[in-house]
């Protein structure tokens, strides 16, 4: 098939997702695809126009270097140009058998894109523009969760211009959790253990984005779960070495203890999955995504969000998920192709 595997882009998480990018597009071509990396906003790197999947000396690293060469040009670029799609990246995406989606948070994660493709007839993996709506905003999940029955931390969203500076006008108590309601990756996430605290964060937070989300703390284990084409894969436990699973824990080697499948009863494991699954089907989602849970010691567990453009790195979670059902890296990715085609 002829492939682009799109990354990069504006948000917070394009580092991440250039990673994403890269390893898609290595293990795609090593199946034999004629997969070619391309950054959504600044374009891709010169190809032969007759023929831009054909060439069989591509690098995909030196794709990755040639989108890393952008990294400091961004903000000028968007100051001096209207559409967000770098020079022929629609174009390409409209020859192409399919898109694979490889990019992470705003502008690629929240819906926006995958509505321009239905418009344009370009096929993409993943789920589509409302149900990535839904879950890209932590306010709007939360209610949405909270409707169908799936657990969630007592929560609210609050706008900039009505914010609200003590905790206890919300029917709160600390610690609470503050995060900015549409972030990934944990930017923009803050522990609060008191006011002082509280006044940081809902600041640092509001300087991503206008609107928070504020929620009681789960003390307790954290966890990450699969869920492709509706089937809940194995659980995987996430136990930060330092602190709590942030931008650092998260990408830094060796600074979290990963545990595939997690050590907790098989009761545990079905109930977590089959919120899993309820979680996905609420905000009707489609191909696959990846819900994150908190899991006190009691038992008592809480869907904290859904990722519908989940890392996908070789040794991101999902992969890992994959991996203890049999599936390769390279597999996977052939998987969600095949899924979202169906
Ligand atoms: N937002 C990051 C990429 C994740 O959920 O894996
Ligand atoms: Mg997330």
């Amino acid at each position: 098939m002829n492939i682009v595997v799109l990354a990069g882009g504006t948000s917070t998480e394009r580092e991440i997702s250039i990673v994403t990018g890269t390893g898609v597009c290595k293990a795609l071509r090593q199946k034999g695809h004629n997969a070619i990396l391309v950054d959504i906003f600044c374009g891709l790197e010169p190809v032969d126009w007759d023929e831009p999947f054909g060439d069989k000396d591509y690098e995909v690293d030196s794709a990755a270097e040639y989108m890393r060469s952008f990294d400091d040009d961004i903000e000028e670029i968007k100051r001096t140009r209207r559409s967000f799609f770098g020079p022929n990246v629609l174009e390409l995406c409209q020859t192409a058998d399919i898109v694979f989606m490889g990019l992470h948070g705003s502008n690629g994660e929240d819906g926006k894109v995958q509505a321009t493709f239905d418009l344009l007839g370009i096929r993409y993996t993943g789920t589509g523009y409302l149900s990535s709506a839904l879950a890209m905003d932590k306010g709007l999940t939360k209610k949405i969760f909270l409707m169908d029955g799936v657990p969630t931390p007592k929560g609210v969203s609050m706008l900039k211009e009505n914010c609200t500076r003590d905790i206890h006008d919300l029917g709160m108590e600390f610690p609470v959790v503050v995060k900015t309601c549409c972030g990934g990756s944990s930017v923009g996430v803050y522990i609060v253990n008191n006011q002082k605290e509280y006044e940081d964060a809902i600041d640092g937070a509001y300087s991503y984005e206008d609107e928070v989300v504020v929620e009681e703390y789960i003390k307790g284990r954290e966890f990450s779960v699969a869920v492709v084409d509706g089937k809940a894969y194995p659980i995987i436990e996430i136990a930060p070495k330092q602190g709590f699973y942030d931008y650092k824990n998260k990408y830094q080697a060796g600074s979290t203890v990963e545990t595939c499948p997690a050590e907790i009863s098989p009761e545990l494991t079905e109930k977590m999955q089959h919120y899993a699954e309820a979680g996905a089907k609420a905000l009707c989602i489609e191909g696959y995504v990846r819900l994150d849970f908190m899991m006190k010691e009691n038992g008592d567990m809480y869907c904290l969000e859904a990722n519908t453009l989940p890392g996908m790195t070789p040794t991101s979670l999902i992969p890992q998920e994959a991996k203890v059902l049999g599936i390769d890296y390279p597999d996977l990715c052939e998987e969600l192709i095949r899924i979202s085609l169906k």
